[in-house]
Order: structure tokens, then C-alpha cells, then sequence
């Protein structure tokens, strides 16, 4: 963090001086330490912003803000200790977060959007990008009108590039990112159903994706998938020069995947292919998903001045940064354990399903322990069937078991009854822990479970407990 004082802070955001009559803000108070919101997450010479969430109201945890070592808090309400008052917290972050990026006009600003695997492919470009110098990336999803501006206030003056993760859950959400921190290079993955309800439909998803390539300055730089017709068509919304990358080896994107192949644990080699030449690369990370995830990295990376063998090497050795996201372990008796329990939406469930087929090519069972997708609006039953039916059909040995965690997701075995060739078992279950049992009964050595649904299920822990592992 680039250090303010508190004058500064209330200058920029608007907001006055406040607190308790023993405790009024000092306006020459200096704030050097990270921005939170998160009153345990406090550090000393730091600044706490209060915000209501559903359960709990910051505000209420001003006082323990300042004890543990927080300068200040930025509150919309008086407090009883040093604060700056504001009208609206979210935007006294931004504010702050574009009065940092204007200070810092060296720094090179990355924004990467996408319905699925923007914090995969954020994690690891991150991981190219410190090749070339100090960054800062958000940890995690920190992706939205809180994530995004504190991920930008850690940024000072040693920083020379910011790759951070731009999500929306409607029009303007992007745009208003982008303000925040203007873009010079914008990175598009893919439009897909994750959150289609609450935007009416894969249209306004693209709408609302192509924000970022129309936030983009015309000495900017557009990375775009080719392999998504949604996508490259933003090529016609931005006044930057555009780049593109495909897993197609005979397509003419500029970065490309060639002889993309998986090894018994699903990761995946491939060949990459760049205008300054070829080099193999194999992931750490798991699933074939990832293969257009490390080509808009590499992409990106390219851009930013790193040559092919940084890329090369940096592919190979980056490691999965955030958890839950397709973790593939196993266990002593030999059952293999997908903890894909991030999160869940059509396409990322067919890519995690797609990896539990690969996983189970060489002998024993699959098993999907799947809970619902949330936020598909009126799509959501059809979808749950859809994405049943394409279970059922899984290939490889097939599916030996589908349980379906919970109300919403009964609907998937409706799917996957449409499939009479399917010799599978259907099994309804309210919870996790029913999930388990039933799977305590059937799992064998060698067989492959799959655990995946949207956050709100927390399915992390189903994971967890079948490896054995204290639940988080
Ligand atoms: N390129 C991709 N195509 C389809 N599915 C993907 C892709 N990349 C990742 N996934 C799947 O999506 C899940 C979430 O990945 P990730 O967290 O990287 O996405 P995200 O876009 O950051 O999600 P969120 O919107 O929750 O922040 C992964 O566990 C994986 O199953
Ligand atoms: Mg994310």
C-alpha cells in the first residue's frame, strides 16, 4: 500500500474525520498497512473498511479493528474510534483504489473475465508474470466491488504489473472494474451459464464479458479465445489490438496448443505454439480445461515481455494457487478423490466429468457426488437434467454411482434416467454426510469419486472427509 494519511484518505473519498470524543481521527495518522474488510484479517498500521454483510455488520467490530493495530476505519455510521466517514464504502474503495493506480503510472494493468477459470488461468499467469518483476494478483476470487479494489490497494511503488480477476453478475459490473483500474491488457476465457439467470441469458453474459475489451485503450492489447465464437467476436468491440489463442493447432490464433494429451492423473501435456517458436509444456494443474486457461496466460505473459522458455517454464511449474478447483488426490486404499468444490456451472461440471471418465480409463469406477448449480434462473431444471444425462453418458467404463446432494440437485438423475443404456446407481441424498455414507458402503481401491457443486453447498467438506482430512 502506498502510504495516506488519513487527510488524504478523507480528501479522496470524500469523506470526513470522525470518532469518539477521546478518539477523533488525527488527520497526519498515516495508513501504510493492507486495506481490509475482514476485522481478523487486520494488521498494524493498517485500515479496516466496516461493511453489512447478511449475518454480520462491520461496523460492530470497529473498536476490535482498532485494538488489534488498525489505524482508522472507513465507515458509512459514527463509530467509537478513529474513522473516515463515508457515504458508500464500496466506492470510497475505489476512489482509493484508482487514486493508487493513478500514482502509479509504470505498473502495467492485466484484467482477466470469463464465466469459468478466471482465478486458474489469474493464478497462473501470476505465476509467469513475477518472472518478469514485482505484481500483485488477488488471492483467491478476490474479484468484485470489494475483492477487486483491495487487491489494487497492495499495490505501491515497487509495483510493476497487476493481474487481477474481473467478475460480473450483470452489465456494468465490469465496466465499473475497469474504472477502477484501468486495463491495458484484457484477457476474455470463455462465455458461458455461470450466473446466466441473473443476466437473462448467454447474450448479455457476452455483453457484459465484452465490457473488458471495451474498457481497453487503443495501445492496449485484447486476448482473446478463439475457440469461442462469443468471444472472438468481442474483437470488433475493442480499439485494441487483438491476440488470440486456440487449442485448434491448425487454427490461425496467434497461441496455440498442439498434440493436447492427458496423463493418468488427468494433466495435461501439450505442445505451445508461439510465433517465436514451440516448446512442450505439461501442467501440474488437472483437466483438459486448463489447456485454454495456460494458453491465455501464456498469452498474456507474451505480451507483457516474457519470452518462450519463461513461459515454457513457468507453465510447467506453477501450481495450483487457490483451493477446491479440481485437487486430485489419493487415498491410502487407493480410491481417487476429485475435489472440484469451488464451484459449479454447466461447463465446468462437463470439464470436471470429462476428467473423471480420463481418471477411471485405466480400470476402476466413477462415482459423482454432485450438488446443484446455482444462479441459472429458469434454466436451472433443464440444465440439471442436461447435465445428468451427459454424466450418464460418461465415457470410459461409464458412471457406477450419481448422487445428487440436496433438493436442487435431484433433478440430474431425472437427466440421467433419460439415458437407457445406463446401468449406473441413482441416489437422491438431503446432505453431505448422507452423500458419505452411502459412499462408505460402495468405494473400492482404484475407484475415482468426483465432488462438485456451486459454493453455497459447500461440498469441500464431503471432499475433505473422504481423504481423511478435518473439515474446513
Ligand atoms: N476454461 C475452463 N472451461 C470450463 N471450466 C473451467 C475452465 N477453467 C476452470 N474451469 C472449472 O471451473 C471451476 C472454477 O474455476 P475458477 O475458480 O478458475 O473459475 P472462476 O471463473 O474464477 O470462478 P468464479 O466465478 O467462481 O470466480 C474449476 O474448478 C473447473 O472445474
Ligand atoms: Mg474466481
Amino acid at each position: 500500500m502506498i502510504p495516506l494519511s488519513l487527510a488524504r484518505i478523507a480528501e479522496v473519498t470524500g469523506g470526513r474525520l470522525a470518532g469518539g470524543d477521546l478518539h477523533r481521527a488525527d488527520p497526519q495518522a498515516v495508513v501504510s498497512g493492507e486495506v481490509v474488510i475482514d476485522s481478523r484479517r487486520v494488521s498494524p498500521g493498517g485500515l479496516f473498511a466496516a461493511v453489512a454483510g447478511e449475518r454480520s455488520d462491520g461496523h460492530d467490530f470497529a473498536a476490535a479493528a482498532v485494538a488489534a493495530g488498525a489505524v482508522a476505519v472507513l465507515a458509512t455510521r459514527p463509530v467509537p474510534v478513529p474513522s473516515v466517514l463515508v457515504a458508500d464504502v464500496p466506492a470510497a474503495l475505489a476512489a482509493l483504489a484508482r487514486s493508487v493506480v493513478d500514482a502509479l503510472p509504470g505498473a502495467r494493468i492485466a484484467g482477466i473475465t470469463g464465466s469459468s477459470g478466471k482465478t486458474s488461468t489469474k493464478d497462473l499467469a501470476a505465476q509467469l508474470v513475477e518472472r518478469l518483476g514485482p505484481i500483485i494478483a488477488p488471492a483467491g476470487s478476490f474479484n468484485n466491488e470489494f475483492g477487486h479494489p483491495l487487491t489494487v490497494l497492495r499495490a505501491d511503488a515497487s509495483t510493476r504489473y497487476l493481474v487481477l480477476e474481473l467478475s460480473a453478475r450483470g452489465l456494468g459490473h465490469i465496466a465499473y472494474l475497469c474504472r477502477v483500474a484501468p486495463p491495458r491488457y484484457g484477457v476474455v476465457l470463455n462465455v458461458g451459464h455461470a450466473h446466466a439467470g441473473e443476466f437473462g441469458g448467454l447474450d448479455q453474459v457476452a455483453r457484459a464479458k465484452g465490457e473488458l475489451p471495451e474498457a481497453l485503450p487503443a495501445d492496449g492489447v485484447a486476448i482473446l479465445n478463439a475457440d469461442d465464437p462469443r468471444v472472438l467476436a468481442m474483437a470488433d468491440r475493442t480499439a485494441a489490438r487483438v491476440v488470440t489463442f486456440s487449442c485448434a493447432p491448425a487454427s490461425d490464433a496467434l497461441v496455440r496448443a498442439a498434440d493436447i494429451r492427458l496423463d493418468d492423473l488427468g494433466r495435461p501435456g501439450f505442445t505451445l505454439l508461439t510465433p517465436e517458436g514451440s516448446a512442450p509444456v505439461t501442467l501440474r494443474l488437472h483437466g483438459a480445461h486448463n489447456v485454454p486457461n495456460a494458453l491465455a496466460a501464456a498469452a498474456l505473459a507474451r505480451e507483457l515481455g516474457l519470452d518462450l522458455d519463461g513461459i515454457a517454464d513457468g507453465l510447467r511449474a506453477a501450481t495450483a494457487r487457490s483451493r477446491w478447483r479440481m485437487e486430485v488426490r489419493q487415498r491410502g486404499d487407493g480410491v481417487t478423490v476429485i475435489n472440484d468444490a469451488y464451484n459449479a456451472n454447466p461447463e465446468s461440471v462437463r470439464a470436471a466429468l470429462d476428467a473423471l471418465a480420463h481418471l477411471t480409463q485405466g480400470g476402476g469406477r466413477a462415482f459423482a457426488v454432485l450438488g446443484h448449480m446455482a444462479e441459472l434462473g429458469d434454466t436451472a431444471r433443464a440444465s440439471h437434467e442436461d447435465i445428468g444425462e451427459y454424466a450418464a453418458r460418461l465415457g470410459g467404463p461409464g458412471l457406477a454411482g450419481l448422487i445428487a446432494v440436496g433438493e436442487e440437485a435431484a433433478p440430474l438423475l431425472d437427466g440421467a434416467r433419460r439415458v437407457p443404456a445406463w446401468t449406473g446407481e441413482a441416489l437422491a441424498v438431503p446432505d453431505g454426510a448422507t452423500a458419505l455414507e452411502e459412499l462408505a458402503n460402495r468405494l473400492k481401491p482404484s475407484d475415482v469419486v468426483l465432488v462438485k457443486a456451486s459454493r453455497a453447498a459447500h461440498l469441500e467438506g464431503v471432499a475433505a472427509a473422504l481423504l481423511g482430512e478435518a473439515g474446513q
